[in-house]
């Protein structure tokens, strides 16, 4: 695997590289990753990693500075799942002038769910994949559906732009008792990362019920946040939502999925579930 630390030595490399999928990441790498890896290796010739850690999606107070930075490990990963480019910037290489044109999903995409308790992140993140689609110029690449509203913010961004990119997306991966992977897992204590299972319990309650004809999903919200603020979490949300928009369903809606996010501690999980 080659490791490029500028945007200029993987133009170059990647200059005849025939098809180009990407998958960027901030690294700390897990199964979930690794699985995206694997899966893009099925789309095209090269197969193009990022890890950066992307200070424009995290807002003042979050945990940019304790975001888990693991290079070494992540490295070995990618050998190991076959991938072919690293892009590895560091944050004066993406970055070497404070970024003033930025990308502004519109609102009813980046104010609802994880944007009404994350303002600006969407932002954040469609800006530093614009750019990172500049550098690295792919034909696909694949984006996770446990990250659900990024997958659907970056799909419509690639659209709207006639971008001609194809965004692939990836199943999430879970840990045995049902925990989607996710770096900020490392931040939960044994008695947490016990507890931390129940977020996909509860959104699997919502799917059955709804799955069985409970279209009360007011309801079905409410019962679920109930029972996670009974165990100790305090919920942002859970949301029963068109999966093509992510706006509020009706009771005629049919492809759906519940959304959720939650704090155990000081550890904000989020998760969701394809009805
Ligand atoms: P990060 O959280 O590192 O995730 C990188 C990719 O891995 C995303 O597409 C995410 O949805 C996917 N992913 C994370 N956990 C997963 C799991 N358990 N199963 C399957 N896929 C999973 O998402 C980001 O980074 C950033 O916002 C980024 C897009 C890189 C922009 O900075």
């Amino acid at each position: 695997m080659q490791i490029h630390e500028t945007i200029a030595a993987t133009r170059v490399a990647l200059k005849n590289a025939g098809r180009i999928v990407f998958v960027p990441t901030m690294g700390n790498l897990h199964e979930g990753h690794i699985a995206l890896m694997k899966q893009a290796r099925q789309h095209g010739d090269c197969v193009v990693a990022s890890i950066f850690v992307n200070r424009l999606q995290f807002r003042p107070g979050e945990d940019f500075d304790k975001y888990p930075r693991t290079f070494n490990a992540d490295g070995e990963k990618l050998v190991e799942a076959g991938v072919d480019h690293l892009f590895a910037p560091s944050e004066i290489e993406l970055y070497p002038t404070p970024q003033r044109y930025v990308i502004e999903p519109p609102l009813e995409h980046a104010t609802i769910l994880e944007g009404e308790f994350r303002p600006g992140h969407f932002c954040g993140v469609a800006t530093v994949v614009m750019k990172l689609f500049g550098v690295v110029q792919p034909h696909a690449a694949l984006f996770g559906k446990k990250d659900y509203q990024q997958f659907m913010v970056l799909s419509a961004m690639v659209r709207e732009f006639s971008l001609p990119i194809e965004i692939i997306p990836g199943e999430t991966v879970r840990a045995a008792d049902g925990l989607a992977l996710s770096s900020r897992n490392g931040y939960l204590s044994p008695a947490e990362r016990a507890e931390a299972p129940r977020l996909h319990r509860v959104l699997t309650k919502v799917v059955a019920a709804v799955r069985g004809g409970n279209r009360d999903f007011t309801a079905l919200e409410s019962n679920a946040k109930t029972e996670l603020q009974a165990h100790g979490w305090i919920p942002d949300y859970v949301a029963v939502r068109r999966r093509l928009d992510l706006q509020s369903a009706s009771a005629s809606d049919n492809s759906l999925v519940v959304l959720a996010a939650a704090r155990l501690g000081t550890t904000r999980l989020i998760d969701n579930l394809e009805i």
